[in-house]
């Protein structure tokens, strides 16, 4: 260790997975240690709230020894702790957040907020050492479907959003319907490489006078109609179909959107980040897209998608060194804004 080096210990909690990482200099993890509540959830189709909270308070402490001693190190070695304090579920967060104030107050560590959808983006300076801003990048997770412009670290303008379900929910309301059971963007991915995505014409929703913007819910009516309707005239469905066709409409209308604003910005850097981000058709047609378009394209390692402290643990850094520094009032923020301090 240098004395330079900056060492920070990061925390996640904000849905259902319990995460701890010790990050040096905001890209090279020492650890990066995840707590996954997914069998739990599993039996209820989805994220229980309460549930969830209950089962961060039971594992934080685990997972943060667990960080610690992987990365070798001791919390006399850090220089800060970070911390996800929104977006997410409330009571999950606070687990995190009372953790984090907790080691900042017995060992006088500054304390970083982290926004979660930040760490999402910042995901894409782990691995990729050369990476710098100003990039797009395109956030496709459970919760969130941004069209981010990070114009510096820190810096973020939002081009675009969707303006109903984000994509992760649209897989995983899918999924459901299919009979694929929860999380189903996993599932669809895989049962969409035995499927034809041409056998069926889902639309591919665009948002009146908002080019940038996104829409899912209408796709995702539009698939419950189509198997109503199947059902109804006695046909058999054919899943690997529906999934792949589904992923189709999904994927396109992610990459030409995200094509469409590089262009008109003028970037020639672009990013995935989120738990959709590891999808398998989205990071190859992105990847073409940006080839053909010659764009540089980024994207994270699927363990570096879904939800974990890494990526918590990059953001903070990148916070760190711009002088944030969170008040030991540091509370939960369920809705808290991208860009936000
Ligand atoms: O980023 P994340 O772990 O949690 C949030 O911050 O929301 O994203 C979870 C979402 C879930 O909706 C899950 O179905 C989806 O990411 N997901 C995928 C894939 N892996 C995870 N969606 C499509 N294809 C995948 N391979
Ligand atoms: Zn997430």
């Amino acid at each position: 260790m240098d004395d330079k080096d900056v060492l920070i210990l990061a925390i996640e909690s904000s849905c259902d997975e319990t995460a701890a990482a010790v990050v040096k200099n905001g890209r090279e993890v020492l650890s990066n240690v995840i707590s996954s509540q997914i069998e739990l959830h599993k039996l209820y189709g989805g994220v229980v709230p309460e549930i969830a909270s209950r089962k961060h308070i039971e594992k934080i402490n685990q997972v943060i020894e667990e960080a610690l001693s992987t990365a070798n190190v001791t919390l006399d070695d850090l220089d800060a702790v970070g911390v996800t304090y929104g977006p997410g579920l409330v009571g999950a967060l606070l687990v995190g957040v009372a953790e984090a104030k907790a080691i900042s107050y017995a060992k006088k560590l500054p304390l970083v907020g982290v926004h979660h959808i930040e760490g999402h983006i910042s995901a894409n300076y782990i691995e990729n050492k050369d990476l710098e801003p100003p990039f797009l990048c395109m956030v496709v997770s459970g919760g969130h479907t941004h069209l981010v412009m990070v114009e510096d670290y820190g810096t973020y303008k939002i081009l675009g959003r969707t303006r109903d379900d984000a994509a992760g929910e649209a897989f995983d309301k899918v999924a459901r319907a299919i009979g694929l059971g929860y999380p189903g963007g996993p599932k669809i991915d895989k049962l969409s490489k035995e499927g034809n995505p041409k056998a069926i014409s889902f639309p591919k929703a665009h948002v009146e006078g908002a080019p940038l913007d996104f829409s899912f819910s209408g796709l995702k009516s539009s698939v419950l109609n189509y198997i109503n309707s199947c059902k109804m005239k006695g046909e058999t469905i054919v899943p690997a179909d529906i999934a792949a066709s589904f992923q189709e409409a999904v994927v396109s209308v992610i990459v030409e959107k995200t094509i469409m604003a590089a262009r008109e910005y003028g970037i020639d850097k672009v990013c995935l980040a989120g738990g959709v981000a590891s999808n398998s058709a989205l990071r190859s047609r992105m990847k073409e897209s940006c080839q053909k378009q010659n764009l540089k394209f980024y994207y994270p390692s699927p363990i570096l998608c879904t939800d974990n402290a890494a990526m918590i643990g990059a953001a903070a850094y990148y916070e760190y060194l711009a002088g944030a520094r969170a008040g030991l009032d540091l509370n939960a923020v369920p809705n808290l804004k991208i860009g936000q301090r």
